[in-house]
């Protein structure tokens, strides 16, 4: 049976992964911050993953156990809705820590745990505002913290390619969740089961790349 490990599996994409993958057999390991009060109905670990030592004690506590698919899902969009006249840069330096610095450390964490496994992939949650390309505005902390782990992942993409391990970078589409707001596009279980669609038949050779819940290429 392989093993799913996913980061902000409490609500939102993170808890749709969670009943997903456990409904199709999987091993799953849910984390998130307050595993007590989430009502998840799997396996669940305590972590914070802006807090380099809750990210040790997790690590500590799962030495051993092989990873098949690593999902760093848990983020924030904490300038929604603001212009630069009322941006927060305490809030960008949060967004940058969550969103670009956090899902890195965390991989490189259990990069032993990953390559121990079959399967040997880790998936970032990324957002398709995180491409430069896109002509839109705005969002600054939510839309550079994106671009930065997009670099980042994919540098990390060679540092983890002698153990094996491939990366994935996909965007979930705009999913009514409660960041992406009641109007988005799709229901978190159209995101959620695309997404394992293109995990599902992911190779090694596309490691790094950057796709969306349908399998598109995005630009970068
Ligand atoms: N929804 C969309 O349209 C959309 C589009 C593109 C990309 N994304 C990306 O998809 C991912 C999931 O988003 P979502 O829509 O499911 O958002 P969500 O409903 O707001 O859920 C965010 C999740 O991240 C967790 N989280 C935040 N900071 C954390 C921390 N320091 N430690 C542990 N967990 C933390 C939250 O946990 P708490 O409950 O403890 O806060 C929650 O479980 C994010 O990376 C987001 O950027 C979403």
């Amino acid at each position: 049976m392989p093993t799913l490990f996913v980061t902000g599996a409490n609500r939102g994409l993170g808890r749709e992964i969670a009943r997903r993958y456990a409904a199709d057999g999987w091993r799953v390991i849910a984390a998130c911050r307050d595993p007590a009060s989430a009502g998840l109905d799997c396996e669940t670990q305590a972590l914070d993953v802006a807090d380099a030592a809750s990210v040790e004690a997790l690590a500590g506590r799962l030495d051993g156990t092989p990873i098949d698919l690593l999902w760093n899902n848990a983020g924030i969009y904490p300038d929604k809705g603001r212009t630069l006249d009322d941006i927060d840069y305490g809030a960008w330096l949060e967004a940058m820590h969550v969103n670009a610095l956090a899902p890195i450390r965390l991989a490189w964490a259990l990069k032993g745990n990953v390559a121990a496994s079959e399967g040997k992939l880790m998936a970032f949650t990324s957002s398709q505002m995180g491409s430069i390309a896109r002509e839109s505005a705005g969002a600054y902390a939510y839309r550079s913290s994106k671009a930065a782990l997009n670099m980042a992942a994919t540098r990390l993409k060679i540092d983890v390619a002698p153990l094996g391990i491939a990366v994935c970078l996909l965007h979930p589409g705009w999913v009514r969740t409660d960041m992406g707001g009641a109007e988005a596009d799709i229901d978190v279980e159209t995101s959620v089961a695309g997404m394992k669609r293109v995990l599902d038949g992911f190779e090694a050779a596309e490691s790094g790349a950057f796709v969306d819940y349908r399998g598109d290429p995005l630009a970068w």
